[in-house]
């Protein structure tokens, strides 16, 4: 069976990590008050968020040089339009909300990533840092949807269509 190379692989599964840790961050920095514990939790959200945005780049250099294995036979023309589309859209959002939310962490200050790096910031501009902030948080509710369309399109051809499409970004099992 054709597969993802394990590069691709690698960076799909980092990814849906790094999503995974990144929202509890900013959900618990939201929910304490002003002070070291609240920066902190922001800094966590922020730097991950750019961690996703680089292997978000890389995942699509390695793609454009890499072809994604074709679709399990007998895979819809309507299902594998809908899978492209949800794809493409992820890319989109996943590369759109980083640089949203940069112009909001950067806007006046300096960035720090993982308090190991201090990215530069820019001078404070108020209707930048609205505009981004409403794109950011309206942004979060495409990728809620998207990723339940993308799990449940996955559940599909487990459960139901049983055709190996999850195989495909897994690597190779060996039997028992
Ligand atoms: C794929 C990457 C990212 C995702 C999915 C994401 C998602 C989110 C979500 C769900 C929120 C909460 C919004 C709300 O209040 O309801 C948020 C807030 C925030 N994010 Fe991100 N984020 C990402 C990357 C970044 C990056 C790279 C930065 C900064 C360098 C950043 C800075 C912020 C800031 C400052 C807020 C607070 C906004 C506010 O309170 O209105 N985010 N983000
Ligand atoms: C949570 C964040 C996730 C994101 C952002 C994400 C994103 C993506 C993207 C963009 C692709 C297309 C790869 C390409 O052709 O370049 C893909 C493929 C795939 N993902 Fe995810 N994914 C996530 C989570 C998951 C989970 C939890 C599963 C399993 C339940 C999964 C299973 C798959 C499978 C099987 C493929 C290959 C399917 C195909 O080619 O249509 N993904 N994913």
């Amino acid at each position: 069976m054709l597969r993802y190379t394990g590069i691709a692989q690698a960076l799909h599964w980092l990814t849906a990590a790094a999503l995974c840790l990144l929202l509890p961050f900013v959900w618990v920095a939201e929910n304490f008050p002003p002070g070291p514990v609240r920066v902190f939790w922001y800094m966590a959200h922020e730097s991950m968020g750019i961690s996703v945005w680089l292997m978000v780049l890389m995942r699509l250099t390695w793609r454009w040089r890499h072809r994604a294995p074709g679709y399990p036979a007998g895979t819809g023309r309507v299902a594998e339009g809908l899978a492209r589309l949800t794809h493409g859209l992820l890319y989109g959002l996943l590369l759109v909300m980083p640089v949203t939310g940069y112009l909001m962490a950067g806007n006046g200050q300096d960035v720090p990533f993982f308090r190991v790096l201090n990215l530069p910031g820019f001078p404070h501009q108020e209707a930048l840092g609205i505009a981004a902030d409403s794109v950011h948080v309206w942004c979060q509710f495409a990728l809620y949807g998207l990723i339940a369309l993308h799990v449940a399109g996955t559940v599909w051809h487990v459960a139901v269509r049983r055709d190996g499409l999850l195989e495909r970004m897994l690597p190779p099992q060996r039997p028992l």
